[in-house]
């Protein structure tokens, strides 16, 4: 799967996105046959007990998205930039998403975006980095926007669709709305060429992109725009319980899980 491939699914078939931290995980999603997986900053909310996905380092997604590209076939693997690994410097910027692709072997990297990402994202698709662009709720502004719905007027809704279609301009193979309403992402994937990829954006997106967490059921709750599908927490809670149970009740380890040495004499230890 290239950009290329992406890009022409736009209005053509739903396209499935998830997120992986992990190459286990990362071969279950690849194998369920998932479009593009996302190594996503929400694994600073999501794995590394932090508050927020600011605090998340661009050696931490690099490390991660080479542990999901080693595991992964056929779907598209992308790097989401960490807080200020992008923006400030463009030298900077494109060496930290560089070596997402050289070194982590990612296939593109996603940017969340603003005025500041244009140029950057014009610069790293001339140079054969593909960018996913990311408007609407963007984590890393929290501190400016809370965790809100974006988008919710005209104006706003105006702003995010003029951004959009600068980075579409700018080379950006893909955008992810996230937390608008499901109108305005349905007028900006009217607009756009390229595919929108919605969370919390409503059905009118060209695809759909989750947290796996969620999905999975590994969280305890789950964004009232998402969705769980399974109760991994559960069965894990069950496995460790039984573990925890059958090692105090002296049943684990059993015959079968030991072995003995034949000739060791263990008089001779001592
Ligand atoms: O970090 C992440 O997981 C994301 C998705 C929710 C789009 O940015």
């Amino acid at each position: 799967m290239r950009a290329k491939d992406i890009r022409a699914k736009a209005g053509t078939e739903p396209i499935t996105m998830l997120t992986a931290y992990d190459a286990p995980t990362a071969e279950v999603v690849d194998a369920a046959g998932v479009d593009m997986i996302l190594v996503g900053d929400s694994v600073g909310n999501l794995r590394l007990g932090h508050d927020s996905t600011l605090p998340v380092t661009a050696d931490e997604i690099a490390s991660l998205t080479a542990a999901v590209a080693r595991a992964t076939d056929d779907a598209f693997v992308i790097a989401d930039m960490p807080f200020l690994s992008f923006g400030v410097d463009m030298a900077d910027s494109i060496e930290n998403c560089g070596r997402m692709v050289k070194e982590a072997g990612a296939d593109a990297v996603k940017l969340e975006c603003g005025k500041h990402t244009v140029d950057l994202t014009d610069r790293l698709t001339d140079l054969g980095i593909p960018v996913q662009a990311h408007l609407g709720l963007t984590p890393q502004r929290e501190n400016e926007t809370g965790l809100f719905r974006q988008a919710t007027d005209d104006e706003a809704a105006t702003e995010m669709l003029d951004l959009a279609k600068a980075h579409e301009e700018a080379g950006a193979f893909s955008l992810v709305l996230e937390h608008v309403p499901a109108n305005a992402a349905a007028a900006v994937t009217e607009a756009l060429d390229i595919p929108t990829i919605g969370i919390g954006a409503g059905p009118d997106c060209d695809g759909q992109v989750l947290t796996v967490d969620e999905v999975i059921g590994l969280t305890e709750g789950v964004a009232p725009f998402s969705k769980k599908f399974g109760d991994v927490r559960g069965e894990m809670e069950r496995a460790i319980e039984g573990y925890v149970d059958e090692v105090e009740g002296g049943e684990f380890p059993a015959e079968e899980h030991s072995h003995v040495a034949e000739d060791l004499d263990t008089d001779d230890l001592y």
